[in-house]
């Protein structure tokens, strides 16, 4: 997969089986549609297999668990077939020609290969998997199967399988066989949400041939059994087009278990054969209005970086539940059941810029979440003693107060709640999205802001405010006093409330005075102008550095070779509390704050910093190397800053065969799409607006993104010498900041930037 050359910059290919490597290509080659997430398991089961399907926000705890989680739907994929009496499996050798491709282009999954049979009977097979990106409820599956030297027969059972893996979280309600459609429901037990899964199945096969059709309601699940005696040459299609419908979606609400049911029946009482061709085609349009922004085109040398760039863009779009504001992504998508589907700070800092630029609605309905967790987050902080809205460190159901089983981090990652309103702040500088504000975005700020001013610590002997005993981005550094990125960004976040009463006061006094009923502005604006006053932003040391905290500097510093080569685990060596007193990072930490905050501190001082702390860093979060990669751009240090790009997106394509077991790693992802455009096109908010500042590497010869900026979609193309900014949609005139100049674009601009001399 880690090719120079890959066959297509669009297909993710597994050329050979290895039951070995099931769960890393069920993670890897996922498919989904924010609503979905389904596994990439075969039809047939191997030990290692894992759940297939979950559900966006069905979060339900089991009986003893530690927190909540997305649960398991039922086994609505695998099929039983048998082959003259002989079990379809591939673990014996007993198969040649084996092919598996998704298409990141319209999210078709694909396998083939040719069955041997111990009696000598070839059996060719091709199967088809879709998840609609354009339904939310529709995957289509559709296997072939040819009789290829011998007539055969074959027995093909397949339905809803109730046997899964991982904690039980239902209870049954309904299993039916309606002639070729069967329907299943189950209750989840702790939080009550019904899934309804409704199966249409269909087999064809050539005229005159017999089909035995048996239903079969057992106990594990509802199926249909088929057997038919295939003469050779000839071929037979199953096809099936599922529904998942739970009373937790928008729509269904109001309805009865009942309702639904019939609902969903209706829906599938039309798909006679051919549906599959039918919905695969409404998928593929809507995959192609995604790319037609989202695709960011590299000409490279090395073929890999556009697939994985791809890779990225395909697991960004199907893990984010965009269609449901009460819903966020987790830190795994829905590719698998690492972190139990919670959300992160992954959400503001490493993915939310993404959705910003290429599909700002989506960007807001994962902002509104944050709103509607408001409540959840203002109980948080009254439990431990503070004002106003502290998040969750983990975020799951909108009234959950903290999903993080794991107190240790869940009461001392504050920066999570300066990190929600970053990305209000910048989704509205990159929006201008003024009804978001009013309605959402100014409550998050207040709220935060109040919370923020009652965390602080104030300083008697240094007369100043605080923030003590504390987990900043690197959570390998426990307690820590003044860590830099939460003093920074709580800073920020104090400025902007007092920045939206002023907006509020001067332009929406109407609303002002509706949020004067809940805010008493009249006590809290003097407690934020003292604040922001006050608080204690770390300054660079004489050297340059920016100090990670208080104490960071002073750490004991070991041979950290073994760790950083990525095959040992510092925490096997140097178990918590005690890696916590070490001159080590888990992961980048200040480096993320020179990224959020472009113009706050020097380009020295970045440059000074990433090399002081890049040697003590073990990368062993996903979210550290693209955001060295970033800073690396953008202090110039163009073959670094490809280097570690090249290593963060070998993360889930690379050939750690493990890494993706639990699923893939959604901020990683996210953080490959800013390395294009951040670092390699030098794309950033400045206080006064846009800049852009391309550094491509050097295996590239071109890139080229689209966004959208202040409602209007631009184009960015940067070869090695020349920048072209174009305006693809609207027709504002946009001015922007360029190694050449502050320039205004009327409709498209070209500039000649590698000769203007400035280094920005
Ligand atoms: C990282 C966190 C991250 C979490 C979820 C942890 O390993 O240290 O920064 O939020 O994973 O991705």
């Amino acid at each position: 997969m880690n090719n120079k050359k890959t066959k297509s910059p669009w297909i993710i290919n597994e050329n050979d089986f290895d039951q070995g490597n099931v769960r890393k290509y069920e993670s890897i080659l996922c498919q989904g549609n924010g609503y979905m997430g389904v596994r990439a398991v075969t039809e047939e089961t191997y030990p290692r297999n894992t759940g297939q399907i979950r559900i966006a926000g069905t979060f339900d705890r089991a009986e003893n668990a530690a927190t909540t989680e997305l649960p398991i739907c039922a086994d609505l994929l695998t099929a039983k077939i048998e082959i003259n009496g002989e079990v379809l499996e591939l673990s014996r050798g007993n198969f040649s020609g084996y092919t598996r491709s998704l298409n990141l282009q319209n999210g078709l999954l694909e396998r083939s290969f040719r069955y041997h049979t111990a009696c000598g009977t070839d059996v060719g097979f091709r199967f088809e998997r879709f998840v609609s990106l354009y339904n939310k409820h529709v995957l289509g599956q559709r296997i072939y199967m040819r009789a290829e030297n011998k007539a055969v027969k074959l027995t093909i059972s397949t339905g809803i399988g109730v046997k899964r893996n991982g904690d039980n979280h239902f209870s049954e309600t309904f299993s039916e066989v309606f002639e070729n459609i069967i329907q299943f429901s189950e209750t989840t037990m702790q939080s009550g949400i019904e899934f309804t899964y409704t199966k249409a199945i269909n087999i064809s096969v050539p005229d005159r041939i017999e089909v035995i059709r048996k239903d079969d309601n057992s106990e594990d699940g509802p199926k249909l059994i088929y057997e038919v005696v295939l003469p050779i040459g000839c071929e037979l299609a199953v096809e099936k087009i599922i529904r998942i419908a739970t009373n937790r979606d928008l729509e269904n609400i109001n309805k009865t278990p009942a309702e639904i049911r019939e609902q969903e029946r209706g829906f599938l009482e039309a798909a006679e054969f051919g549906k599959f061709a039918y919905y695969f085609k409404e998928s593929a349009l809507a995959w192609a209005k995604v790319w037609a922004v989202s695709d960011v085109r590299i000409d490279s040398e090395n073929t890999f970086d556009q697939l994985a760039l791809r890779f990225a863009v395909y697991h960004l779009t199907i893990m984010a539940p965009v269609h449901d504001p009460r819903m966020n992504i987790g830190a795994k998508g829905l590719s698998g059941k690492g972190y139990h589907g919670h959300t992160f700070w992954d959400t503001e800092i490493y993915m939310l810029p993404y959705f910003i630029h290429t599909a700002p609605n989506s960007a807001r309905s994962l902002l509104e979440y944050r709103y509607h967790c408001l409540g959840a987050a203002r109980q948080k902080a009254k439990q431990y003693g503070y004002r106003g809205a502290m998040y969750p460190w983990e975020a799951a159901w909108i009234d959950d107060v903290e999903a993080c089983p794991d107190l240790k981090f869940a009461e001392f990652e504050h920066h999570i709640t300066a990190c929600v309103s970053y990305g209000v702040y910048y989704y509205y500088e990159m929006t201008k999205d003024i009804e978001f504000m009013l309605r959402y975005g100014c409550e998050i700020i207040f709220y935060t802001a109040i919370f923020w001013c009652s965390r602080l610590e104030f300083n008697e002997q240094k007369q100043r405010y605080e923030i003590t005993d504390v987990i900043g981005p690197d959570e390998f550094t426990h307690h820590a006093n003044n860590n830099a990125f939460t003093n920074y960004l709580a800073h920020l976040n104090i400025r902007l409330a007092i920045r939206w009463h002023d907006i509020l006061r001067t332009e929406h006094p109407h609303i002002n005075d509706i949020f004067s009923q809940r805010f008493d502005f009249m006590t809290e604006y003097p407690i934020w102008v003292e604040c922001a006053e006050k608080l204690y932003l770390p300054s660079p040391l004489a050297c340059g550095i920016l100090p990670q905290d208080d104490n960071y500097m002073s750490f004991k510093e070991i041979d950290l070779t073994p760790y950083r080569s990525g095959y040992r685990k510092l925490r096997k060596d140097y178990p918590y509390p005690s890696y916590s007193e070490l001159k080590v990072s888990k992961q980048a930490d200040v480096m993320v704050l020179f990224i959020l905050l472009e113009d706050e501190f020097a380009k020295d001082v970045k440059s000074q910093s990433f090399y002081y702390y890049e040697p003590f860093c073990v990368h062993e979060s996903s979210l550290s190397l693209c955001a060295y990669s970033i800073l690396s751009a953008d202090v110039g240090q163009d073959a670094d800053a490809y280097a570690l790009y090249e290593r963060a997106c070998r993360i889930d394509l690379g050939e750690k065969m493990d890494s993706s077991n639990d699923g893939i790693h959604a901020a990683s992802l996210g953080g490959i799409w800013q390395c294009s455009v951040f670092g390699f096109l030098g794309i950033r908010l400045l206080r006064d607006g846009l800049r852009i500042a391309p550094r491509l590497p050097l295996a590239w010869n071109e890139v080229s993104a689209k966004m959208w900026y202040l409602g209007q979609l631009l184009e960015f193309t940067a070869n090695h010498r020349m920048l072209t900014v174009e305006i693809i949609a609207g027709s504002n005139p946009l001015s922007i900041k360029t190694p050449c100049g502050v320039k205004t674009v009327d409709k498209k601009m070209i500039l000649d930037y590698k000769n203007a001399g400035t280094d920005l």
